[in-house]
Protein backbone atom coordinates (compact mmCIF):
# COMPACT_ATOMS: atom_id res chain seq x y z
CA UNK A 1 0.00 0.00 0.00
CA UNK A 2 2.97 2.57 0.91
CA UNK A 3 5.15 2.16 -2.25
CA UNK A 4 7.30 5.73 -2.45
CA UNK A 5 10.46 5.28 -3.22
CA UNK A 6 12.58 8.32 -2.64
CA UNK A 7 16.19 7.96 -1.55
CA UNK A 8 17.74 11.04 -2.76
CA UNK A 9 17.25 14.10 -1.55
CA UNK A 10 18.88 17.35 -2.09
CA UNK A 11 19.47 18.56 1.51
CA UNK A 12 18.09 17.25 4.99
CA UNK A 13 15.37 20.05 5.15
CA UNK A 14 13.90 18.49 1.82
CA UNK A 15 14.04 15.23 3.30
CA UNK A 16 11.76 16.25 6.39
CA UNK A 17 9.55 18.42 3.97
CA UNK A 18 8.97 14.64 1.92
CA UNK A 19 8.55 12.66 5.49
CA UNK A 20 6.14 15.29 6.47
CA UNK A 21 4.33 15.39 3.46
CA UNK A 22 3.84 11.83 3.47
CA UNK A 23 2.97 11.65 7.51
CA UNK A 24 0.66 14.04 6.78
CA UNK A 25 -1.37 12.16 3.73
CA UNK A 26 -1.34 9.00 6.11
CA UNK A 27 -2.91 10.13 9.29
CA UNK A 28 -5.08 13.35 8.47
CA UNK A 29 -8.27 10.96 7.68
CA UNK A 30 -7.23 8.20 10.57
CA UNK A 31 -8.55 8.70 13.75
CA UNK A 32 -6.71 6.34 15.29
CA UNK A 33 -3.94 7.65 17.15
CA UNK A 34 -2.03 4.52 18.15
CA UNK A 35 -1.93 3.74 14.52
CA UNK A 36 -0.89 6.87 13.37
CA UNK A 37 2.19 6.71 15.65
CA UNK A 38 2.92 3.37 14.55
CA UNK A 39 2.76 5.19 10.61
CA UNK A 40 4.94 7.93 11.88
CA UNK A 41 7.53 5.66 13.84
CA UNK A 42 7.56 3.74 10.59
CA UNK A 43 7.62 6.30 7.79
CA UNK A 44 11.48 7.89 10.13
CA UNK A 45 12.49 4.05 9.92
CA UNK A 46 12.08 4.53 6.10
CA UNK A 47 13.01 7.66 5.33
CA UNK A 48 16.46 8.93 7.84
CA UNK A 49 19.71 7.35 6.78
CA UNK A 50 22.19 5.71 8.56
CA UNK A 51 19.90 4.74 11.73
CA UNK A 52 18.98 1.91 14.01
CA UNK A 53 16.48 3.02 15.92
CA UNK A 54 13.19 5.29 15.33
CA UNK A 55 10.36 5.98 17.73
CA UNK A 56 8.84 7.35 20.36
CA UNK A 57 8.70 7.71 24.03
CA UNK A 58 5.17 8.46 25.69
CA UNK A 59 5.00 10.45 29.15
CA UNK A 60 2.52 8.43 31.52
CA UNK A 61 2.59 9.11 35.51
CA UNK A 62 5.40 11.37 35.09
CA UNK A 63 8.26 9.18 33.28
CA UNK A 64 8.24 8.18 29.89
CA UNK A 65 7.35 4.90 28.49
CA UNK A 66 8.27 2.95 25.47
CA UNK A 67 5.53 3.81 22.67
CA UNK A 68 5.50 3.06 19.04
CA UNK A 69 9.19 1.97 17.43
CA UNK A 70 11.40 0.44 14.59
CA UNK A 71 14.58 -1.19 15.49
CA UNK A 72 15.44 -3.12 18.48
CA UNK A 73 13.88 -3.73 21.43
CA UNK A 74 14.82 -1.16 24.27
CA UNK A 75 14.05 0.34 27.74
CA UNK A 76 10.45 0.60 28.60
CA UNK A 77 10.61 3.11 31.34
CA UNK A 78 13.15 6.16 31.30
CA UNK A 79 12.87 8.99 34.31
CA UNK A 80 12.24 12.61 33.80
CA UNK A 81 16.28 13.86 33.60
CA UNK A 82 17.45 10.69 33.00
CA UNK A 83 19.33 9.94 29.48
CA UNK A 84 18.85 12.03 26.08
CA UNK A 85 15.15 11.26 26.27
CA UNK A 86 14.91 11.93 29.96
CA UNK A 87 16.75 15.20 29.30
CA UNK A 88 14.44 16.28 26.67
CA UNK A 89 11.62 15.58 28.54
CA UNK A 90 12.62 17.22 31.44
CA UNK A 91 13.76 20.75 30.17
CA UNK A 92 11.64 20.52 26.93
CA UNK A 93 14.20 21.00 24.81
CA UNK A 94 15.30 18.65 21.75
CA UNK A 95 18.92 17.08 22.10
CA UNK A 96 21.43 16.48 19.31
CA UNK A 97 23.92 14.40 20.63
CA UNK A 98 27.03 13.60 17.83
CA UNK A 99 28.49 10.57 20.62
CA UNK A 100 26.20 9.71 23.43
CA UNK A 101 29.15 7.92 25.27
CA UNK A 102 30.12 11.24 26.11
CA UNK A 103 26.09 12.72 26.90
CA UNK A 104 26.34 12.12 31.02
CA UNK A 105 23.86 9.43 32.02
CA UNK A 106 23.04 8.41 28.52
CA UNK A 107 20.50 5.02 28.00
CA UNK A 108 22.18 2.50 26.11
CA UNK A 109 19.64 0.57 24.76
CA UNK A 110 21.58 -0.59 21.75
CA UNK A 111 24.99 -0.77 21.75
CA UNK A 112 25.42 0.21 18.26
CA UNK A 113 23.94 3.61 18.78
CA UNK A 114 26.87 6.08 18.95
CA UNK A 115 24.61 9.32 17.99
CA UNK A 116 21.08 10.68 18.86
CA UNK A 117 18.17 12.99 18.56
CA UNK A 118 15.04 13.63 20.52
CA UNK A 119 12.50 16.48 20.16
CA UNK A 120 10.10 16.86 23.04
CA UNK A 121 6.16 16.89 21.71
CA UNK A 122 4.42 20.10 23.86
CA UNK A 123 1.06 20.09 24.26
CA UNK A 124 -0.38 22.93 26.20
CA UNK A 125 3.29 23.23 27.81
CA UNK A 126 3.27 20.06 28.81
CA UNK A 127 5.67 17.06 27.48
CA UNK A 128 3.23 14.31 26.25
CA UNK A 129 5.88 12.28 24.44
CA UNK A 130 9.40 12.43 23.03
CA UNK A 131 10.71 11.37 19.05
CA UNK A 132 14.49 9.48 19.31
CA UNK A 133 15.84 8.35 16.68
CA UNK A 134 19.55 6.20 16.82
CA UNK A 135 22.31 6.16 14.41
CA UNK A 136 25.32 3.59 14.86
CA UNK A 137 27.55 6.82 12.95
CA UNK A 138 28.89 9.62 15.26
CA UNK A 139 27.45 13.04 14.30
CA UNK A 140 24.55 11.88 12.13
CA UNK A 141 22.59 14.70 13.30
CA UNK A 142 22.83 17.78 12.65
CA UNK A 143 20.32 21.00 13.34
CA UNK A 144 18.71 20.50 10.42
CA UNK A 145 17.64 17.13 11.74
CA UNK A 146 16.25 19.12 14.94
CA UNK A 147 14.31 21.38 12.74
CA UNK A 148 12.73 18.65 10.46
CA UNK A 149 11.68 16.52 13.35
CA UNK A 150 10.24 19.66 15.32
CA UNK A 151 8.41 19.77 11.98
CA UNK A 152 7.03 16.08 12.47
CA UNK A 153 6.14 17.01 16.16
CA UNK A 154 4.02 20.07 15.32
CA UNK A 155 1.98 17.73 12.70
CA UNK A 156 1.89 14.84 15.12
CA UNK A 157 0.31 17.27 17.54
CA UNK A 158 -2.47 18.36 14.99
CA UNK A 159 -3.65 14.81 14.69
CA UNK A 160 -2.99 12.63 17.35
CA UNK A 161 -4.97 12.41 20.75
CA UNK A 162 -2.07 11.73 23.40
CA UNK A 163 -4.94 11.41 26.10
CA UNK A 164 -6.12 8.12 23.99
CA UNK A 165 -2.56 6.26 24.21
N1 LIG B 1 19.45 6.34 24.41
C1 LIG B 1 18.22 6.83 24.98
C2 LIG B 1 17.36 5.68 25.45
C3 LIG B 1 16.36 5.23 24.46
S1 LIG B 1 17.01 4.29 23.24
O1 LIG B 1 18.05 4.97 22.52
C4 LIG B 1 15.84 3.70 22.23
C5 LIG B 1 18.51 7.77 26.12
O2 LIG B 1 19.66 7.93 26.54
O3 LIG B 1 17.56 8.38 26.60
Amino acid sequence: MFEIKANNFKDTISRYNFINFELEKLIQSEPDSLANLSNAAALLWEYIENINWSGFYLMRNDELVLGPFQGKPACVHIALGSGVCGTAAETKLSQVVHNVHLFPGHIACDSQSNSEVVVPILDNDKVVAVIDVDSPNFSNFDDDDRVGLEMIAATLNKYIRWSEL
